[in-house]
């Protein structure tokens, strides 16, 4: 909250409103006003609540956070102060079983975080090998990828992998590992749960529309909980920081277009000791901060900040 710098009020987005957390402490600060924007509509419904008792200060978005332009635009609002976004799956989602998010629960291989399109069962059921294998390499950065993938596509032929159980046990047979060692099948999970949600996609997206988005002087914060993630956060920084020659690399420095973001936080900020004690979650999770120039958007290639991996709906079939 201190990275998004409330204190003087004005108009916030929290990009991942989920359980609501984030946007209850901007709204402790007084003259604050939130957009929550969640692709989940059982997140939202929950925050009806949080609605209720912030007197209109707080309005609510079914959205994908890449859309936050529209969702500003739709709600009558040029600009904001100050955007956030708390990337992944919320303790919610994974926590119910029935949404398929994790395998310590038997149930159907789901994984949408809207409940619409296409699911992991679809993806396990109908992509080629060959796509499997990107996506288990590239998203869960499986070095077992393309043995994985072989396993899927020859068990598919004669019996279905529909649930957690099923593709969790099949992954633990090819690689049992060691006792104390994380669930073999832990970075096949989260290769399909970033596939099925175009996870990196939206990310890369939203960071560029934050480039729109954001008033001069507004505020950026964005807490990413794997390498991936943060290694999009981290260039697209340096390109918008125009660190990196990339933006327009035929030009000599002295003519690079001028920065639309400046960092705020020499490194990024982590958990310590005893927050990770007290929350055992948020060990992995890293906040970049950065603060929106007055000069223009740059016209960033964000496609290069994303791995080579196609999308799912070029993987199956009618997708
Ligand atoms: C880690 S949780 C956020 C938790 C929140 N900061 C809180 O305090 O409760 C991430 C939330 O963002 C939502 N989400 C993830 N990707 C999204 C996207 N591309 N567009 C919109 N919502 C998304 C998920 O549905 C989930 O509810």
């Amino acid at each position: 909250v201190a990275a998004l710098h409330p204190d003087n009020g004005g108009l916030f987005i929290d990009a991942t409103f989920g359980a609501g957390g984030y946007t209850r402490l901007l709204l402790a600060h007084a003259c604050v006003r939130v957009i929550g924007i969640d692709r989940d509509p059982s997140a939202l419904a929950a925050g009806a609540s949080l609605v209720a008792e912030a007197g209109g200060r707080l309005r609510l978005a079914a959205a994908r956070f890449s859309q936050v332009a529209e969702v500003l635009a739709a709600l009558d609002e040029p600009v904001c102060d100050g955007l956030v976004v708390d990337i992944g799956v919320s303790s919610m989602q994974f926590d119910e079983a029935a949404r398929g998010f994790s395998f310590r629960f038997d149930a159907p291989l789901d994984m949408r975080m809207s409940g619409e399109g296409i699911s992991a069962a679809d993806i396990v059921t109908q992509a080629s090998e060959a796509d499997l294998a990107d996506i288990l390499f590239h998203y869960g950065e499986e070095r077992r990828a393309r043995q994985i993938a072989r396993a899927i596509t020859a068990r598919r032929r004669s019996a279905p992998i529909a649930t957690t159980r099923d593709l969790a046990d099949l992954v633990q047979r090819l690689m049992p590992g060691r006792p104390g060692d994380i669930h073999p099948a832990t970075r096949s999970f989260q290769a399909l749960r970033i596939a099925v949600n175009d996870e990196l996609g939206e990310l890369a997206r939203l960071l560029d529309a934050a480039q729109h988005v954001l008033a001069p002087g507004g505020h950026l914060a964005v807490v990413s909980f794997h390498s991936l993630e943060d290694r999009i956060v981290k260039t697209f920084l340096q390109m918008a920081s125009a660190s990196l020659p990339s933006a327009s690399r035929h030009l000599p420095q002295s003519q690079q277009p001028p920065a639309s973001f400046t960092p705020t936080l020499r490194k990024p900020l982590v958990a310590d000791e005893a927050e990770v004690a007290a929350n055992p979650r948020a060990r992995s999770a890293k906040l970049r901060a950065a603060r929106r120039t007055d000069s223009a958007p740059l016209k960033l290639a964000i496609d290069t900040l994303l791995p080579p991996v196609k999308p799912v709906a070029a993987m199956v079939r009618g997708g």
